[in-house]
């Protein structure tokens, strides 16, 4: 049963890294003009610039963040509307690595090698275990933002779990 798991899960995370590579192959061109992280002073226990979302709860914002959730491939792997598919959900309160906006704007960047590279490691566990691929040259922090808004807008989790 364990063994099986186990392989349902490789199987699931080379599918998610063969999306991973058409999307860098789609996205080769990716523009180089990404703006400054909304900085919001100071650093986290990783050393990361601490980041706030300019774009929470930004109707605008949230639209083209939809967009390019399903334009840069994330759909493909989390779910048209980020609700899993054969990668984790982003909507629930179950979180990787933690669910403060630091923490998801580095891991999109940076993918999961990058971040525990950062000294992060998994603290909650979802359906699937697999590694998040970098996106620092496919999308803008501008773009990210806009899709972690997105992401935001559609949370399904606890209430009281909210940390941004
Ligand atoms: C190739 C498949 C794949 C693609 C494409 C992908 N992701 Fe992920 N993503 C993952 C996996 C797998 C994880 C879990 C990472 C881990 O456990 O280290 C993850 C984790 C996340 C998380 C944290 C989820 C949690 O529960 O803690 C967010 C947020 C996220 N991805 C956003 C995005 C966004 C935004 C995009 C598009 C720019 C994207 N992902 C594209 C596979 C993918």
């Amino acid at each position: 049963m364990t063994f099986r798991t186990t392989l349902t899960a490789v199987a699931f995370a080379a599918a998610c890294s063969a999306a991973a590579l058409a999307a860098f192959q789609h996205d080769a061109h990716a523009q180089a003009d990404a703006t400054k992280p909304a900085a919001a002073g100071g650093k986290n226990d990783h050393g990361l610039d601490i980041v706030k979302n300019p774009y929470t709860d930004n109707a605008e914002a949230i639209a083209k963040g939809k967009d390019l959730f399903v334009s840069k491939a994330c759909s493909g792997c989390h779910g048209a509307g980020g609700g899993g598919g054969m990668c984790p959900p982003v909507v629930n309160d179950t979180w990787v690595y933690g669910s403060d906006d630091t923490t998801l704007f580095n891991l999109v960047k940076l993918g999961s090698t990058g971040l525990q590279g950062k000294g992060y490691s998994r603290i909650g566990h979802e359906n699937v275990v697999g590694d998040m691929p970098p996106f620092a040259s496919i999308v803008t922090d501008d773009e990210l933002w806009k899709m972690l808004a997105y992401v935001r807008s559609r949370y399904a989790g606890d209430p009281a779990a909210k940390n941004w």
